[in-house]
């Protein structure tokens, strides 16, 4: 090994011990190290996780004992994002904008080193080792509690591990050592430079007066407040390629510790001079600390180790000392030997660190300066989509299935709130596509065209309300398995919709007649002589229900009602009734949509959007329509049990969150969650929610996940939402982190969404590849653009191809190359080869 010419390596093997593999140094003191995660996510706005990891290692300080050291060594290096692979062409697309993305990982080692009494021969002393290795498990248990993962690393890791810090190089493979060069100021290695920077200069000791577990942002209105690690900085440090932080802490013998204190004191209370005064009264507060809140003192050293590019290393290191400098630390320049303190930072060889390394204080405030932040990692599970974490590359996080199986959630329900523009649809499209890679049926019921793109890429079902192609559903028609309480509930509800409209009110009695009348009905439908067998002079009678179908119904109504009334003594409108439905018998304006099935294919299909803008405005119409395409996915959730599938609701839920729909709502999404399903609301109107019961009660109390997108607009008024929704202080600082960080260099165009599972929620970035953005984009010349294309040439993929390769070619930006192929109604480059052999097959959507 080429070090070794250098600097003999201070190990003499790996042994195993009680069945853990230690590391065993050249005085004979051993080491177990222990991989672990910081439990504390980067950007987690989780103060009080900070804090529970602080109390955390104290504890493992205490169980350790004297004649223990501790070793914490954050290692902090750059990858670069691989090329994934991908069976699907968007997702293709995606894993190539990402790949070579260079991101930030943190691991992290801890090390724990029995040692050797000083000056004493070392002597094997089994029981001693045995004591060690309870020790170890203690320590483990303490951490597996913690969640922090613990894993004790064998030889072979360890082999790597060691290897790995000496050529401060983290990559998993091919690791070379360079010859070491030490000068004052750095180690030299190959075209890199080493350079420790220890945060305590020991002539001088300049640390902040108090420490706390975290520090909190002060840059900007919004972040203020936000919890981060207490070196974040090291995050934003300047073209480095690794840094290794270095935390030691030892444990010595307080009884002889607190006494030399003493004495210390006593020598220099003698002389009277400020900078004595100043020193006495150190003594005497972390005396007082030690007797009054029984705190351990503990020796502690802390060096952060930056590995760069040698014309880069310099400014690296300018921005750690001023960082420091900002904390209140006067970084120690490059007083000590470069090389014995690369060395200290060595696992386990903490032992060579020298007296005037150490600085003595309390465990307490030792820790504060712990690092304790790690970075989002993909969640454990094999029903994934992706987003990416604040940095900016993928993570894969599960929004249905794991929540549900950790009980973080009890539905998979989800409610998406956002100012107009803020990005929901585009956030939605972008779940919506990877929703589609598993066995998923999707329903969208949108007012906007924001999914059409999708739709095209999926090949599925776009249909468009018109007058001329209502949508149309015959609810009335059922089997008799089928006809159950619920589906008497529903015919209710939509009777009563059709009288009262939806903000109308359905008054007790009229909703038990009605509920009488449907009973009857399908009773009297049921028991009939089927059609051939009835006798001649049945067929012609009122009373025979030919069809089952809302003509028939209303006609066995204005039969059944007055009876009812009669026999009661109960008042009914009946005229009114008879009146106000019939619109929607033979004849009617709205005829076709009660009494014409509903489109067969609907039950089949994957991928159906129901664009529905044309009824908003209708008073009489949007929710009627919004209900039965409602009842449509839940026939088709019976219908396929075996598959997830999803109902989307932009706006139109509006429609039908009324107090007479309420039991509606609550009904939907009951049987969403029986049938492996979920409901999704999207939805821009703060009026909407607040002061909305039955959003309130149904909606939202059914719904244990929150999305929300930027949320600055509502800034005013926020008080009103948080109570709503229960944010509380943690979670709306995340909230007002949305798109605020200085994280968008590098980056494609991106916005950030909040996704709250639960109690808890994460801010993630939604950024895609062109391929989707053009997919997603709701901007209308973008996506009129597009559909030139796909008028063209037929197949969404050939289309998106083309429009991008032209793009590229064309240099323009893309607002340019868009109003330029909207101009001129044609694709950009002449690809007459290419195109589209039948032009007759123009775009997406076939209305129906
Ligand atoms: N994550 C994103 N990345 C890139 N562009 C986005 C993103 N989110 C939104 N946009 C842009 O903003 C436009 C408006 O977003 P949209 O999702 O339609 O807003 P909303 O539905 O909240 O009104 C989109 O058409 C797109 O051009
Ligand atoms: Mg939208």
């Amino acid at each position: 090994m080429a070090a070794k010419q250098i600097f003999n390596i201070p190990y003499i093997g790996i042994n195993r011990y009680f069945g853990t593999d230690l590391l065993i140094g050249s005085g004979g003191e051993c080491s177990v190290v222990l991989k672990i995660t910081n439990p504390v996510t980067r950007f987690s706005a989780a103060s009080a996780a900070y804090d529970e990891f602080h109390a955390l290692m104290i504890n493992i300080v205490k169980i350790m004992g004297d004649g223990y050291l501790l070793q914490k060594s954050d290692v902090i290096s750059k990858e670069k994002y691989p090329l994934k692979d991908s069976p699907e062409y968007l997702q293709q697309k995606y894993n190539a904008h990402f790949e070579g993305r260079e991101f930030i990982q943190v691991n992290t080692y801890i090390t724990l080193t029995k040692q050797v009494r000083k000056g004493a021969f070392y002597v094997f002393d089994k029981k001693a080792l045995r004591d060690f290795s309870q020790q170890i498990n203690k320590v483990m248990d303490i951490l597996i509690a913690g969640k922090t993962g613990p894993v004790v690393l064998k030889e072979a890791q360890l082999n790597l591990l060691i290897m790995q810090f000496l050529a401060m190089d983290f990559k998993p493979q091919h690791i070379s050592l360079n010859n070491f060069s030490p000068n004052d100021t750095e180690i030299r290695m190959g075209d890199r430079a080493i350079r420790s920077i220890p945060l305590i200069n020991i002539d001088n000791v300049d640390l902040p007066p108090t420490v706390s577990t975290h520090i909190e942002m002060t840059d900007k209105d919004t972040l203020r407040g936000f919890p981060v690690d207490f070196l974040s900085f090291l995050f934003r440090v300047p073209d480095f390629e690794v840094i290794v932080f270095n935390q030691v802490i030892d444990i010595p013998n307080q009884f002889m510790t607190i006494k030399k204190l003493e004495l210390k004191k006593k020598r220099h209370s003698g002389i009277p001079d400020p900078a004595n005064t100043l020193c006495v009264e150190d003594i005497d507060l972390l005396l007082n600390d030690v007797a009054r809140e029984s705190q351990l003192l503990v020796n502690s050293h802390f060096t952060i180790i930056l590995a760069a590019q040698q014309d880069k290393i310099q400014k690296a290191a300018n921005f750690i000392e001023s960082a420091l400098f900002s904390l209140g630390i006067m970084a120690s320049k490059n007083g000590y030997n470069q090389l014995e303190l690369f060395r200290c930072a060595l696992p386990g060889n903490s032992i060579e660190l020298k007296d005037y390394d150490w600085f003595l204080t309390t465990c307490d405030a030792a820790v504060c300066f712990f690092f304790k932040e790690s970075m989002p990692l993909d969640e454990p599970s094999d029903f994934l989509v992706r987003f990416t974490d604040r940095q900016g590359v993928p993570i894969g996080i599960d929004v249905a299935d794991l929540p549900m199986r950790n009980n973080r959630i009890n539905n998979r329900n989800k409610f998406v709130l956002g100012p107009s523009g803020s990005g929901k649809s585009f956030f939605m499209n972008s779940l919506i596509e990877q929703y589609m890679l598993y066995n998923m049926d999707m329903v969208i019921v949108d007012t906007g065209h924001s999914y059409s793109g999708l739709c095209s890429y999926y090949n599925g079902k776009y249909i468009t309300y018109t007058d001329k192609k209502p949508i149309t559903m015959n609810p009335f028609q059922i089997k008799k398995e089928e006809f159950n309480i619920e589906k008497k509930d529903f015919l209710s509800t939509l009777v009563g919709l059709l009288w009262k409209g939806a903000d109308g009110i359905f008054s007790q009695v009229e909703r038990d007649v009605i509920s009488n009348v449907i009973n009857s009905y399908f009773v009297h439908f049921f028991s009939q002589p089927v059609a051939d067998e009835i006798p001649e002079k049945l067929a012609g009678e009122k009373l025979f229900i030919a069809q089952l179908d809302f003509n028939s119904f209303y006609e066995f109504a204005l039969w059944k009602i007055p009876e009812i009334k009669q026999e009661e003594r109960i008042p009914f409108d009946v005229d009114e009734f008879r009146y106000v439905l019939k619109k929607f018998y033979k004849g009617g304006e709205f005829a076709p949509i009660l009494n014409e099935p509903a489109d067969e294919s609907l039950f089949t299909e994957r991928f159906i959007v129901f664009e529905i803008d044309a009824v908003k405005e209708n008073r009489v119409l949007f929710p009627i329509v919004t209900l039965i395409i409602m009842d449509v996915f839940i026939q088709k959730m019976r219908f396929r049990s075996s598959r997830r599938k999803t109902l989307v609701v932009e706006e139109a839920w509006k429609a039908i969150a009324s107090p007479l729909m309420a039991g509606y709502l609550l009904y939907l999404y009951k049987t969403v969650r029986k049938f492996w399903g979920e409901a999704i609301v999207v939805t821009q109107e703060l009026g909407d929610i607040i002061g909305n019961a039955v959003v309130k009660d149904s909606i939202l109390n059914n719904s244990d996940t929150i999305c929300l997108l930027d949320q600055t607009k509502f800034k005013d008024n926020y008080g009103a939402i948080a109570s709503v929704l229960s944010i509380n202080e943690t979670e709306r600082k995340k909230i007002f982190s949305i798109n605020q960080l200085e994280n968008t260099e590098g980056r494609g165009r991106f916005k950030e969404v909040y996704i709250r599972r639960g109690a808890v929620g994460e801010v993630y970035g939604v950024e895609v590849s062109l391929h989707q953005y053009l997919t997603f984009s709701t901007e209308k010349p973008e996506k009129s653009a597009l559909e030139v294309y796909f008028g063209h040439f037929g197949s969404y993929q050939r289309a998106l191809d083309l429009f991008v390769d032209d793009f590229h070619a064309s240099k323009l930006a893309l607002g340019q190359f868009v109003s330029h192929i909207n101009q001129n109604d044609k694709p950009f480059l002449n690809h007459s080869h290419e195109d589209n052999p039948d032009p007759s097959f123009p775009i997406a959507h076939t209305a129906v």
